[in-house]
């Protein structure tokens, strides 16, 4: 690809080297041309021109915490300090943007980094939230063990249910609504678009975490959220090798918002884990697609087993968000959960019976894992409203060979 490739973020300025950019605006100039070229052209392009010293095609990982002025105050490219603003790092926020189609990303040391740092921007003690009633538990602890006591409060509402999130709002007071789409763990689906009309009619903002989709199958800020989430821990990084999280924006007051509390929270994705991600990236579209035909493959075989009591899965037409999935999203991705007519102990045993499937918390990465999340991942809304079903085994579905994911299950299902 040429040095000129239209689709950078700052085509305008490809002749100059990465470093010469203030990192506050490097996606200022995002010409009308870069934001029509296609995702796997962004995900592989966005972010990062090959270095004009010497033409590397891969942005360093720039392990330095400081930066040599020339002068007191005289930065280079607006480089001062690694918490701030670090170049690896900066390739990786522009990439993310450019994917989410917005205008700024950030990219954090972990998802619930992100979503903290999120929290401490938008709102002050006294203001109010609406959460989803089905959600990552350490979302949920976030918002009941640490925002909570300092002053935030949150209502509990299903996703899937626009009558029931509109009446949760306080008006005045709900500051932010937060949606996770599809749920962790119970895949349940929110309408983007409407829920944004709804928070916007209160003067709230929305939120979508977008984990389980990825940018690949779902573009909230397309539809009208104001902020995306990621744990990119999950399909982002992809490879089950680093932890960490994003928030992207379209709005620049919000962004600088932002920007302001991740350098004083300091929370920063470091430069190797920013390279990682960035890598990750590069090859979301190909595994979205598989991990997406594997698990139509399993969703398939589960619905006939006789051992199965129910398959969660928004891409089956009985699905009740299947509409608005279909909707909203490209795909219905890689994750699905089932329930296991003989109970919980037989859950238990399923997953650990699995082989090729490992047991394990965490998703999206290229191996399938399989996971109690009664036990495991939402342990900790054991006993609240977020509580999950005993019989619950989730999978996060790998791009292996689908043959052997399905023996897998399979054997595994023979529980006595
Ligand atoms: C949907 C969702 N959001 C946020 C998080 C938190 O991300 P992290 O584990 O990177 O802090 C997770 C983690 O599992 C998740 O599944």
């Amino acid at each position: 690809m040429a040095e000129s490739f239209p689709g950078h973020p700052r085509a305008a300025e490809a002749s100059r080297p990465l470093h010469a950019h203030p990192p506050v605006d490097r996606l200022a100039d995002m010409t009308e041309h870069a934001q029509k070229a296609g995702f796997e052209t962004r995900a592989i392009h966005a972010g990062y021109e090959p270095d004009a010293m010497t033409g590397a095609v891969i942005p360093p990982i720039y392990a330095t915490s400081t930066y040599k002025q020339d002068g007191v105050g005289g930065m280079r490219g607006g480089y001062e300090y690694s918490r701030s603003a670090n170049p690896t790092r900066t390739a990786l926020e522009g990439n993310l943007a450019a994917l989410e189609e917005g205008e700024r990303g950030f990219a954090f040391a972990s998802g619930l980094a992100a979503e903290h740092t999120l929290l401490q921007a938008l709102c002050v003690p006294g203001d109010h939230v609406v959460i989803p009633d089905d959600a990552y538990g350490g979302t949920y602890r976030l918002f009941a063990k640490v925002e909570q006591p300092w002053g935030l409060a949150h209502t509990p509402a299903p996703v899937s249910d626009v009558d029931a999130v509109r009446a949760a709002i306080r008006p005045g007071e709900t500051k932010v609504v937060w949606l996770e789409t599809p749920t962790n763990p119970l895949l349940n689906v929110g309408d983007i678009e409407s829920i944004a009309a709804l928070a916007h009619d209160s003067g709230a903002l929305l939120v979508v975490d977008n984990t389980f989709a990825s940018p690949y199958l779902q573009q909230p800020l397309t539809l009208g959220a104001d902020v995306v989430v990621h744990s990119t821990t999950k399909y982002c990084g992809g490879h089950s090798d680093v932890v960490g999280g994003a928030l992207v924006v379209k709005d620049l007051e919000l962004a600088d918002k932002i920007a302001f509390h991740q350098n004083s929270i300091g929370a920063v994705a470091g430069p190797f884990d920013s390279w990682l991600t960035l890598r990750g990236l590069k090859t979301l579209a190909l595994r979205m697609e598989r991990h997406s035909d594997n698990a139509e493959k399993v969703v398939e075989f589960l619905s006939a087993h006789p051992a199965v009591s129910q398959v969660i899965y928004p891409g089956l037409p009985e699905h009740p968000g299947h509409a608005v999935a279909s909707k909203q999203m490209k795909r219905y991705g890689g994750m699905l959960s089932f329930r296991v007519k003989a109970g919980e102990a037989a859950a238990l045993q399923v997953c650990e019976r699995a082989q090729v499937f490992t047991l394990g918390e965490s998703l999206g990465g290229v191996e399938s894992l399989i996971e109690h999340p009664g036990r495991m991942t939402h342990a900790s809304v054991a006993g609240t409203e977020l509580e999950v079903p005993g019989d619950l085994v989730r999978l996060s579905v790998g791009i292996e060979t689908a043959e052997d994911l399905v023996a897998d299950l399979d054997q595994a299902l023979h529980v006595g």
